[in-house]
Formats: structure tokens, sequence, C-alpha cells
């Protein structure tokens, strides 16, 4: 049996990876899910796994060296998969040294743990053993408006956010280990993710719930920056497949083929909320195109992200499965059956950041 630890797992995506995962294998895996539960983690995401005797959660701070250690010496690990980081570009325009610290340190704890617990004294690593870090699309910095023009393995790196800039860090971090040490890894670097268990800081479930509750949608600068957007479904799915069919040390662009200008997404969300809700709903009277509202555009607001996943396809067979249409309305259809998940987490610290952030 084949045991995981995965970071981060409390997360949007991580939890997303681990529903894939014991759906996929069940009992022939283990997973063990290290967490801090900073604002964005959080264990109702993981309800229906945890009294799986295949399931194990630690409360833990990558960075923390000792715990990291001890987990490794405590269990036989064969995979980890890193998400755990601090994920919302706008928090990292006000705050970048957290990002600094968990994004790039934490990944040197976990780089450095897992070489020890699994290098052989002749420097060469335990058969089968494998890391794999989860990265974005955000290192390779911006695109141009030219439907041309994509990322690919071999762009540049050029972040622009501190998020980005961190994330970057990281990515380089693994490549050192896997140029010096021959360390087993991959990274994979994905574009926007969107689905159930998303956290309402992010364009896609902020303006579910803002258009919902009859709020202003805010949307940045002119609203025509490009994302290129992928169900979370079909990211997790990617993630197991490069680490079980991909070659290691290489890394894999993963997305969507999904570009959409943001003020096409709100239209679509407003849209599909309006065919969804019945015209009972009291909220149908208020979901419209009235509420979005243009706000200051994000510092250094980076233009245009687009993947080309021809290696992914090429190489391990891995496609988009989710058109954006059906992608969507599961993903409200999980937030209208969801009311009290969007409640708890906007309920304290979110109204905080929601008033410093759009209401200043
Ligand atoms: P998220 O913010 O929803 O979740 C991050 C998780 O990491 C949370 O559960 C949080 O508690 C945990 N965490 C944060 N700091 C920690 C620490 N110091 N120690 C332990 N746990 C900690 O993020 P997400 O959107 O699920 O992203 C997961 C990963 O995927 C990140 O590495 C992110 O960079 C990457 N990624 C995200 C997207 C996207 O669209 N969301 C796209 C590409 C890549
Ligand atoms: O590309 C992958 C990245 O996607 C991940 O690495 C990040 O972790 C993830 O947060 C996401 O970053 P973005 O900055 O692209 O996502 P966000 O949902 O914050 O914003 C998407 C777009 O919508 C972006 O152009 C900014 C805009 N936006 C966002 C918010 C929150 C608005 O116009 N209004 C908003 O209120």
């Amino acid at each position: 049996m084949r045991t995981y630890l995965v970071t981060g797992g409390a997360g949007f995506i991580g939890s997303n990876y681990i529903h894939y995962m014991f759906r996929k294998y069940g009992d022939d895996i283990r997973i063990i899910n290290v967490d801090a539960l900073t604002y964005a983690g959080n264990l109702e995401n993981l309800t229906q796994v945890q009294d799986r005797p295949n399931y194990t959660f630690v409360k833990a701070d990558i960075c923390d060296k000792e715990t990291i250690t001890r987990i490794f010496a405590e269990n036989e690990i064969d995979r980890v998969v890193h998400f755990a980081a601090e994920s919302h570009v706008d928090r990292s325009i006000r705050t970048p040294e957290v990002f600094v610290h968990t994004n790039v340190l934490g990944t040197a704890v976990m780089l450095n743990c897992a070489k020890a617990a699994w290098e052989l004294t002749d420097g060469t690593f335990r058969e089968g053993k494998k890391f794999l870090h989860v990265s974005t699309d955000e290192v390779y910095g911006s695109l141009p408006d030219d439907e041309n023009a994509f990322f690919y393995e071999t762009s540049p790196y050029a972040p622009h956010s501190p998020y980005s800039a961190s994330k970057a860090g990281a990515d380089m971090l693994v490549k050192a280990y896997m140029d010096t040490y021959h360390f087993p890894a991959n990274i994979t670097n994905c574009s926007n993710n969107y689905g159930p268990y998303q956290f309402p800081e992010k364009l896609i479930p902020l303006i579910i719930n803002n258009a919902l509750q009859g709020r202003k949608l805010p949307v940045y600068g002119d609203g025509r920056n490009v994302r290129d957007w992928l169900y979370v479904e079909d990211h997790a799915k990617a993630i197991d497949m490069v680490q079980e069919q991909g070659r290691l040390f290489e890394t894999y662009n993963i997305g969507g083929h999904n570009e959409k200008r943001n003020i096409e997404i709100v239209n679509i969300i407003i849209e599909t909320l309006r065919e969804m809700l019945p015209d009972e709903d009291p909220r149908k009277a208020h979901v419209t195109t009235d509420l979005i509202t243009y706000v200051e555009d994000r510092k250094g607001h980076d233009r245009r992200y687009a993947i080309a996943p021809d290696k992914i396809k090429a190489e391990i067979g891995w496609y988009p499965e989710t058109m954006f249409k059906e992608g969507i309305r599961k993903t409200i259809e999980w937030y209208f059956a969801h009311e009290e998940w969007m409640k708890n987490v906007t309920s304290g610290d979110y109204q905080k950041y929601y008033t410093e952030m759009y209401e200043k």
C-alpha cells in the first residue's frame, strides 16, 4: 500500500485531490494530510473522509522541521504531494513576507525532510519514492493579448507578484534539489482552478456568493484580463497521472485551453445563476448585471495567462475533460448545496478582509 504525505490538504485543491484519490484508489492507498489550518484551510472540506482508517490528519506547519521530520520517521512515505502555500495574489501584495516564509522556506523544509528520509548512504534515493511540487502558471509572468501566445514548460520565469515570485523561488529550490542531488521530483505548473470548496476570496466563488447576496461584483481594472480556467477535478487527475506516468525530473504544464476575460466569467456566472434559480426564489430579482462594479485595478495585474498543455497530453494522455459550461454549473450547484459551508467561511476574519480589500 502506497502512503502519501499531502501538504495543504485542507485547502481548495488539496481537499479536492484527497477526495479524488480516495474515489480512485479506495483502500489501496493511505493519505497523511499535513495542514496548518490557516484562514484558507478548513477541515469541513474533509468530513467525508475523516473517519477512513487509511486517512490521517496532522495539524502542522510545513516550516516546522522537527514535526515534518517526525512524520517521515514514523511513517513509510512513498509519495509527497506538496500543495501547502499562501495562494492569494491580493494578500501577497499586502503581506509579502508570509508568502516568502511559507512558500519558499516551507518548500525547503519539505524537500530537506524528504531527502533525509529517502536518501541512501551512497547518495542515491530509495526505489519508488517521489515528490510532486504543485505550482502555478503565474511563475511565467504575463502574456500579451495575442491568442497565439502560450506558456510552455520552456518559457522563461518572469513572476510579477510577491505570490508568484515566492512560488518561482519554491520551483527553483525543487529544480536545485533535482539538479544537485538527483532528488526524485516533478513540478506541475497549473492555470486557474475553479470548483467546490474554493475560498470566496478568489474570483469565481466571490462572484457567486456576492451575486446571491445582492452585493456588488467587483471587477478589477477594465475587466479584460484573461485567465485559463480548469475544473479542479481535472487538476487532481493530472497530478496523479504526472506522478504515476510522468518522467521524473520533468516539469508539466496543466491548463484548460479555456481562456476567458474576467468580465466574461462574471457575465457567465450571472447568466447561469439566473438559469438555475427558480422563478420563486427571491434572489433571482437581484442577480443581474447591475451588480457589476468596476473597481481599482490590482497592482501589477498580469494581463493574460494561457497554458499550452501539449507536453502532458503527448506524454501522458491527460487533457481537460470538463467543459466550462458544465464545470461552472457543477460549481454553482455545489455552492447552492453548501450554503452553511459558505456561511462558516465568511464569518469572522473574512468580513475584516473583505472590508479592508473592497470597502475602504
Ligand atoms: P488554498 O489557499 O485554498 O489552500 C492552501 C492550504 O495550505 C490551506 O489548507 C492552508 O491551511 C495550507 N497552508 C498554508 N500555509 C501552510 C503552512 N505553513 N503549513 C501547512 N499548511 C499550510 O490554496 P489552493 O488554491 O488550494 O492552492 C494549492 C496549491 O496549488 C498552492 O501551492 C498554489 O500555489 C497552487 N495552485 C493553485 C491554483 C489555483 O487556481 N487555486 C492554480 C495553480 C496552482
Ligand atoms: O493562474 C493560477 C493562479 O490562479 C494560482 O496560482 C493562484 O493561487 C490563484 O489564486 C489564481 O490567481 P489569480 O490572481 O488569477 O486568481 P483570482 O481569482 O484572485 O483572480 C482571477 C482574476 O480576476 C484576476 O485577473 C483578478 C480578477 N479579480 C479577482 C478578484 C478576487 C477581479 O476582477 N475581482 C476580484 O474581486
